[in-house]
């Protein structure tokens, strides 16, 4: 077969490794892809928002699958355009993958069909927001409907700084137009966990489950970021915790995009916090996680391409997904100033330490070559120093070993990945 992935950042880097390991592939193409994706697969210089482009690309080389990374491109229907080709592709179509577009959508569609969230209301009108959080308590959480990054969510201590969050969100719009309108939330505390899964429409399999680090710093501090670090499985993810899910969130999620007309076909993310009162959703995504992918795919005993194949012909049930019974790490490396402002270009040092070794892994998320062939940053989250061992301790301690080896200037991590394991 012949495999097409859309993105760029560390999560294609490993979807194209465990892509490249099925025995059904013979050829990967990336667009726009990476240097260390290059490395195993043909990187393609089309934009992920080109669709015809991509959908001209793949008739002319007579791609079997697309399998699409990211976000922007699903929202925007480019499942859509590939299917309009005729083109076989892995995702949910524009009508799905609004249950990661819009915030407002989700969270209507979790109160309708009982799945258990944060208690919310939407506005679309600044001063009715402002009204409301007159008389809201405090903390409170304003998340703007559309895509932003990930950084369209404000959690704010006093009413003051939730009416600065409104102006930014509704009337300066500083995440475009993704402010249109706004969810303000319930704050919930707990254990945040994410757990992704495969669908077909109606049968939805779940991977293991992992965890994110989303602020820039150590202790949680800092701006958000993409994801500064990953560890898998999520020791917080209990027996208990995944049979409340299956009983209230996984399958009922698929069977209200079904109930909707909106039947989902590819990534469901369940971005989980594990409150008091028992686990709520926060938020769901229509792809795989980044830096999620990288802790999880490495676990996966599947031939990753049977089960999208199965996703897309609606066979999922004739599949049952097994991981190993090992964890893993994944540190992400960034260029000094990230998330705010920083410098690409630097040549990265150390790389040939970890090439071939077995249980490491370095996905690249922003690297590109130079003339000469060197490995050179070309983006805020740069790698994801990725290990393996029996238990987390253990590809902590791995992750961060393989970490040191790899140097370039300005580059920074966080130094307390995983440091959740040891208060389980
Ligand atoms: P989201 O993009 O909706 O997952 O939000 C990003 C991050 O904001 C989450 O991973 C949480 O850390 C935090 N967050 C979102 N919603 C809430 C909430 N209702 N209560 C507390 N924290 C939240
Ligand atoms: N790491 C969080 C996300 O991919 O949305």
């Amino acid at each position: 077969m012949k495999i097409l992935i859309v993105g760029s950042g560390g999560r294609e880097h490993a979807l194209a490794w465990k892509i490249a390991q099925s025995p059904k592939v013979d050829k990967i193409y990336c667009a726009p892809g990476n240097a260390g994706i290059g490395q195993i697969a043909e990187c393609v210089p089309i934009g992920a928002m080109e669709f015809d482009a991509l959908a001209a690309f793949a008739k002319e080389k007579e791609i079997d699958l697309t399998v699409i990374g990211m976000d922007d491109p699903l929202v925007g229907g480019i499942v859509d355009v590939f299917e309009a080709a005729g083109l076989r592709v892995f995702g949910p179509r524009k009508n799905a993958a609004i249950l990661e577009g819009s915030k407002a959508f989700s969270k209507d569609l979790m109160k309708k069909y009982n799945i258990p969230t944060a208690a919310y209301e939407t506005f679309d009108d600044p001063q009715a927001a402002m009204e409301y959080l007159e008389h809201s308590d405090y903390p409170i959480v304003l998340k703007a409907d559309g895509l932003a990054l990930g950084k369209g969510v404000l959690i704010c201590q006093t009413k003051e700084e939730a009416m600065d969050g409104v102006r930014e969100i509704m009337m300066d719009k500083k995440f475009g137009s993704a402010g249109n309108r706004m969810v303000v939330e319930e704050f919930l505390t707990g254990r945040e966990v994410s757990v992704l899964s495969f669908v077909d429409g109606k049968t939805i399999r779940t991977m293991t489950s992992a965890q994110d680090h989303k602020r820039a710093l150590d202790g949680d501090q800092g701006l958000n970021t993409g994801g500064m670090g990953t560890f898998s499985p999520s020791p917080f993810y209990t027996a208990e915790v995944e049979e409340f899910c299956r009983k209230y969130v996984f399958q009922a999620s698929v069977d209200a995009m079904r109930a909707e007309g909106r039947e989902f076909k590819g990534i469901i993310f369940f971005g989980l916090i594990l409150t008091e009162k028992g686990p709520r959703v926060l938020e769901y995504n229509a792809r795989f996680g980044d830096p999620e992918a990288q802790v999880v795919l490495p676990r996966m005993e599947n031939d990753i391409v049977e089960v999208m194949e199965a996703c897309v012909d609606g066979t999922l049930d004739q599949i049952e997904l097994t991981f190993a019974d090992n964890a893993c790490v994944c540190v992400v490396l960034a260029s000094g100033g990230y998330p705010v402002s920083y410098q690409k270009g630097f040549e990265i040092h150390g790389l040939e330490k970890l090439e071939g070794k077995d249980g490491y892994f370095v996905f690249h998320a922003g690297t590109k070559l130079s003339p000469e062939g060197k490995f050179l940053t070309n983006g805020g989250r740069v790698l994801g120093v990725t290990a393996l061992g029996d238990t987390l301790k253990e590809a902590r301690a791995n992750a961060y070993k393989a970490a040191k080896e790899i140097s370039w200037e300005g580059m920074f991590c966080r130094s307390d990945i995983g440091k959740a394991i040891d208060e389980a």
